[in-house]
């Protein structure tokens, strides 16, 4: 394994007797962009829950914004106390200019931080634990849907941001969607779920272009995906 990669083996996840998540390993390259797609309950939530827990459980430092914010907020604490508990739990002091910054950047408003979540709307709350994920320099940032609650202008603004964050190349992301488009553009490889498991693992270009399986086929079969704007 390189130096840096992240890996997990045998992943595997039962509720209830039956199996959401067969099993899987995965190794992730320093600063390496990766996209998670398939249909709606193929299990691309349930590998990245998965995948969290068991790289922190390793010690690895992962950033989740998970696909709903209900489980990344608690709804009886403020937004200012839930940003200083994530400093907090990432050893950083206070740092009011960092908060300004990163504030702005998703436009989220900083007089409004003493409200709790229910006071915002799903889009404002999407922003902030996106906000909450880049405080850190984790070494995996693990994006579920992060634009799904977003208008199509704060999306291409909040993506252009995580671009600029994530440039420095030293945080890989595994970015979680079903918006091809939105991943063709950014990651460098493509995983393909169905049913459980991960059928196809391909450069992004290759499996756009010659996509193997049925599942894959079936997402890429109308557009041609490249070639959209956001
Ligand atoms: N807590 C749970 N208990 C039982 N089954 C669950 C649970 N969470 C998810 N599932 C089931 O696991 C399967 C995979 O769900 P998952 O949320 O991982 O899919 P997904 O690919 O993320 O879907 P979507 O694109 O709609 O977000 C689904 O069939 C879902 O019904
Ligand atoms: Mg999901």
């Amino acid at each position: 394994m390189s130096r840096g990669s992240l890996l997990v083996t045998d992943l595997s996840v039962q509720r209830s007797g039956r199996v959401l998540l067969h099993p899987t390993s995965l190794q992730i390259s320093r600063g390496e962009r990766l996209g998670l797609v398939g249909a709606s309950g193929s299990g691309k939530s349930t590998l990245g829950h998965a995948l969290v827990d068991t790289l922190r459980a390793q010690g690895r430092r992962v950033a989740h914004v998970p696909q709903s914010p209900d489980e990344a907020l608690d709804p009886l604490r403020s937004m200012a106390f839930q940003w200083r508990e994530a400093e907090r739990a990432l050893g950083l002091a206070p740092d009011y200019a960092r908060q300004q910054q990163l504030c702005t950047a998703l436009r989220i408003a900083v007089d409004q931080l003493g409200q709790r979540p229910w006071g915002w709307s799903r889009g404002m709350q999407q922003r902030f634990v996106i906000a909450l994920a880049l405080l850190g320099t984790p070494e995996l940032l693990v994006l579920d849907e992060p634009t799904s609650a977003l208008d199509p202008v704060i999306a291409a603004r909040t993506m252009k941001l995580l671009d600029s964050v994530l440039a420095h190349g030293q945080t890989a992301i595994l970015l979680i969607t079903h918006d091809l488009g939105l991943a063709a553009r950014r990651v460098d490889r493509l995983l393909v779920m169905h049913d459980g498991h991960i059928v196809e693992d391909a450069a992004t270009a290759a499996l756009l272009a010659h996509p193997r399986t049925p599942a894959a086929s079936a997402l890429t079969r109308h557009r041609s995906w490249l070639t959209l704007p956001c």
